[in-house]
């Protein structure tokens, strides 16, 4: 299994950050990177990015609706992703859950949306710092993979994002230990609700990733790549943490 490095630029980029998509795609066809690549701009920028890109890496979107089309006024469907240059859709992220309400079921229905449309989905789940304060947190990743994730994803169309809530933005990471067994942990719930296939689905890490914590964190046993935020948005970042991926 190939690692998969994502961006996640979330809600930042106008016309002019395209310029760090040219630069990252200099950079790669420079030096070949030992991992896959995938940058999620915002939905104004995935057509334009698709052109400024080609095909020197992947490109995704960070939400989908649930439906194909029709009077959903302000959503954008997962057909409408494919056809402007995604392969990829991010789902059920925690700002999705936290500021627009998404619960595990609306989490399953974006993804059968974006299986439909032909896209792969990255799923992910991860607890607040309460919840692992009290022990929770593989508890609750237990029930966003046995709600979120539907029957029918393979290795091919999906990848999880354990991305612990507590640790998104803040410059907080769990330890390496605590990854481990999350992965590890999250690793057991795929296989018992998909079959031995899972072990072939990538789980990624998310969370203040950088590049100087990516090496570390990267090659860890059961990560197979990393959801990244705010340092994706600097391609000397991105690169940084790209270049931190060891051959398999
Ligand atoms: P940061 O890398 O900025 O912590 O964000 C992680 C994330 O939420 C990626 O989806």
């Amino acid at each position: 299994m190939r690692s998969l490095v994502a961006g996640n630029w979330k809600m930042n980029g106008l016309a002019a950050s395209l310029a760090e998509l040219t630069s990252l795609k200099a950079a790669l066809a420079a030096k070949a990177p030992v991992c896959e690549v995938l940058m999620c701009p915002p939905f104004t920028l995935l057509a334009q990015a698709a052109w400024t890109v080609k095909d020197a890496f992947a490109l995704g979107g960070q939400d989908c609706s649930p439906k194909d089309g029709g009077a959903f006024t302000g959503d954008i469907s997962a057909a409408m992703l494919k056809d402007a240059g995604a392969s990829t859709v991010i789902v059920g992220h925690s700002e999705r859950r936290q500021y627009h309400g998404e619960r595990d079921g609306d989490v399953a229905a974006k993804v059968q949306a974006a299986w439909r449309a032909g896209l792969n989905a990255i799923i992910c789940v991860g607890e607040t710092e309460s919840q692992r304060d009290a022990g929770e947190a593989h508890g609750i990743c237990t029930s966003q993979l046995e709600a979120g994730v539907p029957a029918g994803a393979t290795a091919e169309n999906t990848a999880i994002a354990y991305e612990p809530v507590w640790a998104i933005g803040t410059g907080k990471t769990p330890t390496a230990a605590d990854i481990v067994a999350m992965h590890g942990h999250i690793r057991s719930c795929l296989v018992r609700r998909l079959g031995e296939g899972a072990r072939q689905m990538r789980i990624l890490y998310g969370g203040s990733v950088k590049p100087d914590n990516a090496a570390e964190i990267l090659n860890l046993p059961e990560v197979n790549g990393a959801l990244v935020g705010g340092a994706s948005l600097k391609c000397a970042d991105f690169l940084g943490i790209i270049a931190a991926v060891k051959p398999a």
